[in-house]
């Protein structure tokens, strides 16, 4: 009985861990959004005058227009993240705009 144990354990893990990755970006990149950006673009993206995420003028911007913006800033006021977050950090954020459309 002992030795069935360990196999079944493994694979319980293994799929655990698998099931739990995506979950985590996309839960990690919700908190780096709190920290860093909700101050000035809100919790739901909509603060920033003439830069609501949810519309369709940002929106329709591609992922590497997004990301250049997040990463090198945007005078005078968006700050650059490009030397603070990763670049996984930065492409869960820019995944995270996508879902507040
Ligand atoms: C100090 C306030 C401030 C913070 C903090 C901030 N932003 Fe911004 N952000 C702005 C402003 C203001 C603009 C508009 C810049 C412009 O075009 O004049 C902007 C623009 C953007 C744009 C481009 C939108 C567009 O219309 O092209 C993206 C994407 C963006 N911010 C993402 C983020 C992310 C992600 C974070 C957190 C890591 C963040 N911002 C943190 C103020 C901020």
């Amino acid at each position: 009985m002992k030795r069935n144990g360990l196999p079944v354990f493994t694979f319980a893990t293994a799929l655990a861990v698998v099931l739990a990755l995506p979950l985590s970006a996309h839960a990690q990149a919700a908190d780096l959004y709190k920290a860093k950006c909700a101050m000035c673009h809100g919790a739901d993206g909509k603060k920033a005058a003439g830069h609501d995420f949810t519309s369709a003028d940002v929106q329709k911007k591609s992922d590497a227009d997004l990301t250049a913006v997040i990463t090198d800033g945007k005078a005078p006021k968006m700050p650059k993240y490009g030397d603070k977050l990763k670049p996984e950090e930065i492409k869960g954020l820019v995944a995270y705009i996508r879902t507040l459309k």
